[in-house]
This record gives C-alpha cells, sequence and structure tokens, in this order.
C-alpha cells in the first residue's frame, strides 16, 4: 500500500473515497447530508458510516462520513482505530485508492501518524494460506492523509507511523504462523534475515553453547522435543548513545505449547500456536527501532523452544539447574514459559542490560484477572512500571499494574529446590511473574502477560481476527523516548 501525504484541499483529491471523521452531535451539513443529519441518520456515534456517492464539487467518487464518538474521548488511539475501521469498510466495497481529511482542529503530526498506521494495520490480512476464491480479493492501493501543514513535518510523521505499523504487521504475521512451518529453527532463520536487512547484530546460542552457559531450565523444556532450540540475540547500537542504559527486551518464544508430560486438554489447543507472541513482538520492535534510529542501545533475547511430550521430554519432579545457579522442581510441564525466560533474563543480565523488560503469553490466569482488555504488568521497579504504563497508555496499548509483594513467595515453596515451577492455586499470574523475578534480580525490570491481548478471536473493526501485535508500539515507544 502506498502512503502519501497531500496538502491540498478536499475538493481536488481525487480517490475512490474520501474518509471524513464527523464527531457526535455535529450538525454541520456537508456533502449534500443534510436530510441524513436532520433525520437523525448520522449521529457520529464510533464507527457508523454513511457512505455518500458523487458528492457535488468534490473531486472525489465518493466521501465516507465516519463516526468518531465524542469529541472528549477521542484522542490519538481512536484516530487510529477509525482509519483502520473505516479502510477494512471501504476495502470491502472494492475502493482502492482511499484518503484521509484530518480538518483544522485534528491535524497533529500525532494524528497523522495515527491514521498511517491505523490504515496499514487494518490492511493486513491472515490470508497467507489461503488459495483462489478463499484468498482476500480486495485490495487497497494507496492511502493518502490529507492536511494542511501547520510547521509540523507531516511526510515524516507518516513515515513514523508507516514504521510502527509495519513492524506490527510483521509480528503478527509470524505469531499467525503455523507450528509446523515457524519451528524454532525457522523463527531463528527469519530474525536472522531481519539482522541482515536492517543492519542489526545477530547471534543465535544453539544447544551446544546453551548446554556450556548452563541454561538447564530451558534446556529441560526443549528436551522434549525433536526440534532443537534456539536463543536469539539481536543487538540495536546507536552512532552516538546520549546515556548509559542497554535496554533489554526478552520474549517468550514458544512456538507451541501442548503443555508436555503434563499436556493440554484438545479443546482449543490448536491457539497454542502464539504461545511465542512475546518473541515474535520482540522480533517487530527491533525491527521498528533500526529504522528510526533512537540514542539508546537496545538488545532482545528471544528463548525459541517447542513444548512437547516426546519421549525425552522432562517429567512432573525433574530438577533443573538454571543458568544463575538456582535449582527448580519442575511440578507441572505447562508453566514452561517462566522456565525458558528464567533463563533468557539471567543471560541478558550478563550481557550487561541495565533494564529489563519482558512480554510473554504467560498464564491463562491473566485472562481470568483482566479479560481481554488489558495486558497484566508486573514490576519489581515503581520507575520502570511508569515508563511502560506512560508509553502503553500514549499507544492504546491498554496495561494494568499488579501486585509483586513479598508475601506473594509463600506460594513458591518446594522441599527440593530453590523454587517450584508453579505456586497453588491461587494468584497465577502473581506467582509466574514471582518466579520471573527470582531471576531478574536486581535489574529494574517489567513483566508484561499478554496471554489475553495477543490474540483477537474475534477481530475489531480495525483489526483482523488472529494475532494482534501487541506490545510492539509501546515497546517502540519506550526506547525511542527514553531519557537517562
Ligand atoms: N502458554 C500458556 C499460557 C496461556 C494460556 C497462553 C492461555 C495463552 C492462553 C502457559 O505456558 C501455560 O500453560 N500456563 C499454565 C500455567 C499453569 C500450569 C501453572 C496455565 O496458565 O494454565
Ligand atoms: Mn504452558
Ligand atoms: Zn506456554
Amino acid at each position: 500500500m502506498k502512503i502519501a501525504t497531500d496538502s491540498r484541499t478536499l475538493e481536488r483529491i481525487e480517490a475512490d473515497a474520501v474518509i471524513v471523521p464527523l464527531l457526535e452531535g455535529c450538525q454541520e451539513p456537508r456533502f449534500g447530508a443534510g436530510a441524513l443529519l436532520e433525520a437523525g441518520e448520522i449521529t457520529g456515534k464510533p464507527f457508523e458510516w454513511t457512505l455518500l456517492h458523487q458528492p457535488a464539487g468534490i473531486a472525489a467518487k465518493r466521501v465516507l462520513l465516519a463516526g468518531a464518538g465524542k469529541a472528549e474521548k477521542f484522542d490519538a488511539a481512536e484516530m487510529r482505530k477509525l482509519a483502520g475501521a473505516a479502510l477494512r469498510h471501504l476495502k470491502s466495497k472494492s475502493c482502492r485508492n482511499i484518503a484521509m481529511i484530518l480538518e483544522d482542529g485534528w491535524a497533529t503530526g500525532e494524528a497523522v501518524s495515527a491514521a498511517v498506521e491505523g490504515a496499514v494495520l487494518g490492511d493486513y490480512e491472515p490470508d497467507r494460506y489461503k488459495s483462489g476464491d478463499n484468498k482476500e480479493k480486495h485490495e487497497v492501493e494507496s492511502f493518502t492523509v490529507i492536511a494542511q501543514q501547520q510547521g509540523e513535518d507531516f511526510g515524516q510523521a507518516a513515515a513514523r507511523g508507516r514504521i510502527l505499523a509495519e513492524a506490527q504487521n510483521f509480528t503478527r504475521a509470524l505469531v499467525n504462523e503455523p507450528a509446523n512451518r515457524l519451528t524454532p529453527a525457522k523463527i531463528a532463520g527469519a530474525a536472522r534475515q531481519l539482522a541482515a536487512e536492517q543492519g542489526l547484530a545477530c547471534d543465535v546460542l544453539d544447544q551446544n553453547r546453551m548446554q556450556a552457559l548452563g541454561m538447564g531450565a530451558l534446556l529441560g523444556v526443549a528436551q522434549g522435543s525433536a526440534e532443537p532450540p534456539a536463543l536469539i540475540v539481536l543487538g540495536y547500537r546507536p552512532e552516538k548513545a546520549t546515556g548509559k542504559t542497554h535496554l533489554g527486551l526478552v520474549g517468550k518464544g514458544v512456538t507451541f505449547d501442548t503443555g508436555g508430560i503434563s499436556i493440554k486438554p484438545a479443546d482449543g489447543m490448536e491457539k497454542m500456536k502464539y504461545d511465542m507472541a512475546g518473541g515474535a513482538a520482540m522480533l517487530g520492535v527491533m525491527r521498528a527501532l533500526a529504522q528510526l534510529k533512537p540514542s539508546i542501545a537496545v538488545s532482545a533475547f528471544i528463548p525459541c523452544v517447542e513444548n512437547m511430550p516426546g519421549s525425552r521430554a522432562q517429567r512432573p519432579g525433574d530438577i533443573v539447574t538454571a543458568m544463575s545457579g538456582k535449582t527448580v522442581e519442575v511440578i507441572n510441564t505447562d508453566a514452561e514459559g517462566r522456565l525458558i525466560l528464567a533463563d533468557a533474563l539471567t543471560y541478558a543480565r550478563k550481557q550487561g542490560c541495565t533494564h529489563l523488560v519482558d512480554a510473554a503469553t504467560l498464564t491463562g490466569a491473566i485472562v481470568i484477572a483482566l479479560g481481554h482488555y488489558r495486558v497484566g504488568l508486573f514490576a519489581n521497579d515503581d520507575g520502570m512500571r511508569d515508563r511502560v504504563l506512560q508509553a502503553s497508555e500514549i499507544e492504546g496499548e491498554r496495561m494494568w499494574p499488579m501486585p509483586l509483594d513479598e508475601d506473594y513467595k509463600d506460594y513458591l515453596k518446594s522441599p527440593f529446590a530453590d523454587l517450584p515451577n508453579i505456586g497453588g492455586r491461587w494468584g497465577g499470574a502473581v506467582t509466574a511473574a514471582m518466579f520471573l523475578k527470582e531471576f531478574a534480580e536486581d535489574t529494574p525490570w517489567v513483566h508484561l502477560d499478554i496471554a489475553g491481548t495477543a490474540w483477537l478471536d474475534d477481530g475489531k473493526p480495525y483489526l483482523a481476527k488472529g494475532a494482534s501485535g501487541v506490545p510492539v508500539r509501546t515497546l517502540v515507544r519506550l526506547a525511542a523516548t527514553w531519557k537517562d
């Protein structure tokens, strides 16, 4: 899809359709829609569409009056959603060249960027493996943001929006891949290719190197599968760093989670291909950072394994020694994410990361606690927590702070090892995070449990079903706006 900005007046824009956002309560009759307004058929409610054909005095073939909701609620996040939903609506009507106008009060760089993001995100379809008539037939050729330049460089804002959304779509496409086609080795291959194309450093640790480093927790999970594990490390280094921060991004990369010997029920198991969404998010973040070039050092660490119940699989009761030296009693082989993340966190610390963020589809319990709308956020440091929360708020990737009081450690007691890999019945998302905290040690760290938010069962008006690409934008913003 071609992205452009245009500062000419609306009348002169040639397009199959121009999207015109309309706030609730707006009574101004335009494009000959006075009668519709008067009849109450246009209210401006979110995602209400009124498609006008051949509007008088306008070069475009159609105008789409797009309900934008209440003025006081309208922000960049709403703009992103509105652009995405409107594009998907017009795409289903075979419009190929689409424009969107941001009128006087709306035209800011942030809004231009958000509109482009919405369009690029809305355009993505997970139809790679559909053929013939099953494939999405309609294709959008161009998306143009019409806005009168007012000091800000809108071309640059649009470019930034495209970088962000394409990075997020890169993540979504990886997450939507099935586990037979995206093994740990294949993710490593994708990471190497990404690094080569974008000028990032890349190192993939194989089984032998992990053994030499003593990554017993990660290797214990991997041993049940015929697919060898991989620990992907990507590095972005600024030309001139402004501070001493080295941000480490750790993402869970379980290409398929059967549960292992503690096997999961068959119902819905096909969805466990998205258990690498945290890892895929970190690849997307690195892709965007390579293009945006912020002045902070960032490394990504993505432990990739397949959790299978093969004949060499680890058993409940096995005791493994993590790279940090801590021993873990594996009570439940389905609590595998925290085991691979434990070693990846330790490795990230050893590599000199001063701050850490991990993202993982870690627990069903977070879905019970927060549902599908907010990411569970855990932190051992208030400053880090606030940085991530603030970035997420602006990006419309909503999160919610969860507790990590020392009391919860009472739930993590093993008679035989330093730690069990699960707590009891209560606070499952918290005990999982408490387990990780043992390996983040004294490094400022945030853990994002994205089990409820990385996958959309039903899709949204502005996003296709399947992978959501959360929390790519938040983490790009965190790094890109970092101040020491
Ligand atoms: N990958 C799952 C968590 C998950 C659940 C992700 C639902 C997405 C949707 C994780 O590895 C897991 O199996 N967690 C267990 C932990 C339990 C054994 C303590 C869970 O949540 O049931
Ligand atoms: Mn599991
Ligand atoms: Zn898992």
